[in-house]
């Protein structure tokens, strides 16, 4: 087994358990942070059937962000909706035999890449083109997008450019899986690629992707307008005024 197979073969168990266990951790911590206060985004929905809807529609369509502005709506659901195509063609690396709605939708992902990393250049250009946005960039907001951008393109280079043996490669992913490990293809745009794909891994946990888990515990969006209705109390707070103290 070479180097550079056992290397990768421990980095990606790593990075697995870190990402896994990094989002363990943050959802819990989310789902157990406390929301005194009845504070849904008005206008709100008023049954909690409502509220799965609107948190839908915020997660399918980025409802919220198409009404505040639609430069970023448009580049930002372009990236994430092409995100989601790329990601579920990658699964015929995982599977085997190849499920059929994965090998069905392989043509629109091919080109999903392109989609994707236009959506993450425009989502650049606005950080440095619109002087307010400039201003309150972190470093952590550009990284964030050059990784992306750097996985999406150096994918297209071996879709387009230089291929490489997929065959091998779904070979080491499988053997990853299934602890019987294969050697990785030597291709330097591959081991690019996924020593790229182990960065994000490892930093998905602590970084402000964690938006995409957090959208679903944030009270302005998943409260239900019944404050007439019904007394609100966190949780915590029935605890405390049941035991009295
Ligand atoms: C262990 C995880 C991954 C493996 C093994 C992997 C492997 C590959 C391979 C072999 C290709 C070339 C496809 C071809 O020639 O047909 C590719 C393309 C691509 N990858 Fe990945 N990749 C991984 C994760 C990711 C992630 C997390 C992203 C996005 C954040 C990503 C984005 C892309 C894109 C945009 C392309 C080009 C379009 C396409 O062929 O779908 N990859 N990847």
């Amino acid at each position: 087994m070479s180097f550079l197979t056992v290397t990768y073969a421990l980095l990606f168990y790593v990075a697995t358990a870190v990402l896994i266990g990094g989002l363990i951790y943050r959802i819990r911590l989310y789902a157990r942070t406390p929301a005194p206060l009845k504070i849904p985004t008005m206008p709100a929905p008023t049954t909690q059937t409502g509220v799965v809807l609107r948190m839908a529609r915020e997660v399918v369509f980025f409802e919220s962000l198409f009404k505040s502005n639609k430069w970023i709506w448009i580049f930002g659901w372009m990236f994430h909706f092409a995100l989601v195509l790329v990601l579920m063609r990658h699964l015929r690396y995982f599977t085997e035999p190849v499920w059929t709605w994965v090998a069905l939708i392989q043509p629109f992902g091919k080109y999903a890449g392109f989609a994707m990393v236009a959506g993450l250049a425009g989502l650049w250009a606005r950080r440095i083109v619109v002087e307010r946005i400039r201003y309150i960039s972190q470093p952590s907001d550009h990284l964030m997008l050059a990784l992306l951008l750097a996985i999406g393109l150096s994918g297209l280079t071996m879709k387009y450019v230089a291929h490489t043996d997929i065959v091998s490669l779904k070979a080491f992913i499988l053997g990853l899986m299934y602890f019987d490990w294969q050697p990785l293809p030597p291709d330097p745009v591959l081991v690019i690629h996924l020593s790229l794909v182990i960065v994000l891994m490892l930093v998905f946990p602590i970084s402000k992707l964690l938006h995409a888990p957090g959208v679903f515990f944030s009270p302005t969006r998943n409260q239900v307008d019944d404050s007439r209705d019904h007394r609100h109390l966190a949780p915590w707070a029935a605890k405390l005024e049941s035991t009295g103290k």
